[in-house]
């Protein structure tokens, strides 16, 4: 077990030193790809769909990352307005630009979700990966889709910071919930991002400001220890101290917090959860290997590898 955690506390400690930070550029994962922002947009919106029939008007994400993809095919499906929160901007105009076109490309050919053959790790699945055509008809994609709103979008990739845009706006780094008016989001979604927040209750509550009443959120989690160990939990067998070490110099890495913590923290602010897909992977580790805190947590906790959770904000 302890030859296990050297490795990954060796990388902290490398993490640490300053100018290591400077040469490292970050990347985040997938939304570099366009298929893949397809891929997860239309997956939240077919769930979405299973409690709520239509597009959302005004849509958020929490950690869009490489690009702002998934937002872009949330404009390409007519969704009003995109808003996007981060801790660290990615994400470049040219790159967005090229996504953008990519999508828009996809999207023209109704082309039908990547599905788990193609993005294995992606959550959730779906039970079809046709082009949701009872979702997008081909009067709304035309709409969505005319020349006027294509070149209006694409002014603002390309001028992000332009403070009269209202189609795409960025809040990077956020911090507070006050960044934008309460009550000003319909749907709100995150992919692979809840594991690495560090401050859970504060998200949540800004959850609770930003979605008005009745509105939906489309969260997927994945629990997993981000190859930081060889078995998928052993993220949770280093103390607290140890974990610092692991982290090192990053900003956040995961913040080890089990599948109950948001079951919990939904309820403490306001949400129903409508639907939830919990991926089941067997605990292997002997309880007590693991660090303190982790020990009793409940089976269900032991073995949540990953979970999806859709919810309505009550009023
Ligand atoms: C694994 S990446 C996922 C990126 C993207 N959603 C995807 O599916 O490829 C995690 C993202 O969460 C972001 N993140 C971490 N902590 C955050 C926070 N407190 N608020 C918003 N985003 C955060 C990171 O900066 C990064 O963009």
């Amino acid at each position: 077990m302890w030859k296990e955690k050297l490795m990954p506390m060796t990388i902290g400690v490398v993490l640490h030193m300053p100018f290591v930070k400077t040469l490292l550029s970050y990347r985040t994962g997938g939304t570099i790809e366009s298929k893949y922002c397809y891929s997860v947009w239309l997956r939240h919106l077919t769930m979405l769909n299973t409690v709520r029939s239509g597009i959302p008007k005004r849509v958020a994400e929490l950690g869009p990352g490489d690009s702002l993809g998934i937002g872009f095919a949330a404009l390409l499906s007519g969704c009003d307005s995109f808003r996007a929160f981060d801790v660290i901007k990615y994400w470049n105009v040219e790159r967005n630009l090229k996504i953008f076109e990519e999508l828009l490309v996809l999207f023209k050919n109704k082309a039908p979700i990547p599905d788990d053959k193609e993005y294995p790790k992606v959550q959730p699945r779906l039970d079809t990966y046709a082009f949701p055509d009872n979702i997008l008809s081909d009067e709304m994609l035309k709409d969505a889709l005319s020349e006027s709103r294509l070149e209006a979008i694409r002014e603002e990739i390309r001028d992000p910071d332009n403070p009269r845009n209202t189609l795409i706006k960025y809040y990077v780094p956020w911090d507070d919930y006050k960044v934008i008016s309460p009550g000003s989001v319909d749907f709100l979604y995150s992919q692979a991002v809840l594991e690495h927040v560090e401050d859970l209750e504060g998200t949540y509550e800004a959850f609770s400001k930003w979605l008005e009443n009745g509105g939906i959120m489309s969260h997927s989690i994945d629990f997993k220890c981000h190859r930081t160990t060889e078995s998928w939990n052993g993220h949770r067998t280093y103390s607290e101290f140890e974990w610092k070490i692991v982290k090192g110099g990053r900003m956040f890495l995961i913040n080890r917090q089990p599948y109950s913590v948001h079951q919990q923290l939904h309820k403490k602010h306001g949400f129903s959860i409508l639907k939830e897909l919990p991926k089941i992977m067997a605990n292997n580790i002997p309880r007590n290997k693991f660090a303190e805190r982790f020990r009793d947590l409940s089976e269900e906790d032991m073995t949540t590898s990953e979970a999806y959770m859709l919810s309505v904000k009550e009023g």
